[in-house]
């Protein structure tokens, strides 16, 4: 995964770079490093940490001035994270420096080479092998920077966003992308190079996105020269015009972006329907939907590929697509699909579900399917991102920067969007009528606030937290459109709490969980009146009887689960398939308090990363 960040301009580059380091953290936290170029000299520091541990060291070493800086966030892949695994990495030479996401997977046996030829490693880093090697080409073949990039880049095997400065050369920057993201922002005789956008959206608005094996000559005070990796093919840059602002990607006076991001779901899952619910009209539109219509309808089958809680989002649309549209739906892992060999036809269509856009495993799985003919569609929150843009069509979430690692608003407006293809298509299929269809939109327009509501849940949730914010082991249970609801729930204790959590279909206990269940276990029922609510009472009933702790979610006004549970959380009534959007509310304040009390990092969990660029 990782961070990158780069400016050449006339500003100081430090406090650009730093804060761009801090936005993309989400990235990666295992270390941070900076390069400055102060018109005569590099200056380089790094530590293992956060961005702040960079900024206490670069103060204290006064590493802060130059008008060109390289920085970098690490998620470590080769090589632990320590000061010296971390970026950037210097060339033998002293010359070369670089910033790397992503892989090289041929780097074993180039750094055999170098090494022969005499280079002389200090990491252990793949990204040091290839600045060497850049560096060798140069040397050896007397080519310009640009150019032995490019003839680099042909010999590596793996995914690379980068960027390389020679200080022998202080007024370009050279770039280039595989797999991974890379975005440069156009300001007046400056420039910005980052893995999203976020880190220069206050100083410009145009940014050009490149497309895998592309690179870039960056010129201060001139231009942007893109060129094809593989060829001497120049490309005119595409500068696009960002709909980012600062507002959206700060705090705005919440503790934790993850609360933040909770909050806003209600605001979200508008966002997400705005102009696409027309009640008044009786249409769901969606134009990426709309033109394909025919590839859906045709389908005899729907495969849906993401990973983490995208995959859950992924669970919720196989139940509502065979429930509604009746065309049956299998959910894959993207990881395992892309490298078992999987059956894809031309009639099939895939749906990737991706927040972020980036994930390696995604992505390659809908490279594979469109080799195979298959017809992609991609369900992204990120604008422009890769996943969006190797698919045929698709439709945005529109939920909004989402920077806390573990996911929440993504989750629910991926739901909503979702929900909305399955309604079109229902129609469209005439698998339900007008009226039915109908009611679904109405009823989906009263959810956020419905979700809001479900949010006023909060400070019971965290007095129940606060009673069970020391156990080892949770269990979730759910059925029917609720399952994934409680392995989304368990995910999300996991991921920030570091508590051991597992989501279960209720009826499943009985084959396996229920051994583990004793007066230790708080156990998580989603158990709304909707939904084989008579046999989840029974699965409670299971539970109590082995002395297990019930924390229930219900439906307003529930009577019969408040006789057994030891708690319940109330969330409004709806159809049985909006469900997932308003019990997974409480399950992410559940997770947030307890994660909070036990004094977990909750924005930046560790091992974890937001967008996972590396297989
Ligand atoms: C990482 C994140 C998860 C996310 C998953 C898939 O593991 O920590 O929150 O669900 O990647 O990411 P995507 O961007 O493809 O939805």
């Amino acid at each position: 995964m990782c961070g990158i960040v780069g400016y050449i301009g006339n500003r100081e580059a430090y406090p650009i770079v730093l804060k761009g380091l801090e936005r993309l953290e989400y990235r990666g936290y295992d270390s941070a490093g900076i390069v400055l170029y102060d018109g005569q000299d590099l200056q380089l520091c790094k530590t293992q940490g956060k961005v702040l541990d960079l900024k206490k060291k670069s103060e204290k070493e006064n590493i802060t001035k130059g008008h060109v800086a390289l920085g970098h966030t690490r998620w470590a892949t080769h090589g632990v994270p320590n000061d010296v695994n971390a970026h950037p990495h210097y060339s033998n030479s002293g010359n070369l420096v670089i910033i790397h996401n992503g892989i090289i997977e041929n780097y074993a046996s180039i750094k055999e080479e170098l090494i022969k030829r005499g280079y002389v490693f200090h990491s252990d880093t793949d990204t040091e092998v290839l600045v060497n090697l850049i560096e060798e080409i140069q040397k050896h073949e007397g080519v310009k920077l640009g150019k032995a990039v490019q003839i680099a880049l042909n010999q590596v095997v793996g995914a690379y966003a980068i960027a390389v400065f020679d200080r022998n050369k202080p007024d370009e920057i050279i770039v280039a992308k595989l797999g991974s993201p890379l975005a440069i922002g156009v300001g007046e005789d400056e420039f910005f190079i980052a893995s999203d956008a976020s880190p220069f959206i206050e100083y410009t608005n145009n940014a050009i996105y490149l497309e895998d094996e592309q690179m870039a000559i960056i010129r201060k005070g001139r231009d942007v020269r893109v060129r094809q990796i593989d060829g001497d093919k120049q490309v005119a840059p595409y500068i696009q015009e960002l709909q980012l602002n600062l507002e959206q990607i700060e705090k705005g006076g919440y503790e934790h972006f993850m609360l933040k991001e909770i909050y806003e779901q209600p605001e979200a899952i508008k966002d997400t329907y705005r102009g696409r619910l027309r009640i008044n009209d009786g249409i769901v539109k969606m134009a990426g939907l709309e033109d394909n219509i025919h590839k859906f309808l045709n389908a005899k089958r729907i495969i849906v590929v993401a990973c983490g809680t995208s995959w859950h989002a992924g669970l919720v649309a196989e139940y509502i697509f065979e429930d509604l549209v009746r065309i049956p739906v299998e959910v894959e892992y993207a990881s395992e699909f892309r490298y078992r060999n999987p059956i894809i036809n031309s009639d099939d269509v895939v749906i990737a579900i991706s927040q972020s856009g980036e994930t390696a495993d995604t992505l390659a799985a809908i490279k594979l399917a469109k080799e195979n003919g298959a017809f992609v569609f991609g369900v992204c929150n990120v604008v422009g991102s890769s996943i969006a843009r190797e698919s045929h069509a698709g439709a945005y979430t529109h939920a909004g920067p989402e920077i806390g690692v573990a996911s929440t608003k993504a989750f629910t407006t991926q739901i909503t969007v979702l929900t909305l293809m399955a309604l079109k298509l229902a129609k469209r299929n005439g698998r339900i009528s007008q009226s039915e269809f109908h009611q679904y939109l109405a009823e989906l327009e009263t959810i956020p606030a419905k979700v809001e509501r479900s949010l006023e849940v909060d400070s019971h949730v965290k007095y129940i937290s606060s009673i069970y914010k020391d156990v080892a082991n949770f269990l979730y249970l759910g059925r029917g459109y609720n399952f994934p609801v409680a392995l989304e729930g368990a995910l999300k204790l996991k991921e920030i709490s570091y508590i051991h959590a597992e989501g279960y279909p209720a009826a499943e206990m009985k084959h396996g969980p229920i051994a583990l269940i004793d007066e230790q276990m708080p156990v998580v029922v989603i158990a709304t009146k909707k939904g084989h609510y008579e046999k989840v009472i029974s699965n409670i009933q299971e539970i109590k009887s082995r002395k297990g702790k019930i924390i229930a979610v219900v439906t307003e006004g529930d009577r019969d689960v408040k006789l057994l549970a030891d708690h319940v959380i109330e969330v409004p009534e709806t159809y049985e398939a909006l469900t997932p959007l308003l019990t997974t509310i409480p399950l992410q304040l559940l997770s947030y308090h307890i994660a909070v009390m036990r004094g977990c990092n909750v924005d930046q969990p560790r091992n974890l990363a937001k967008s996972v660029t590396v297989e």
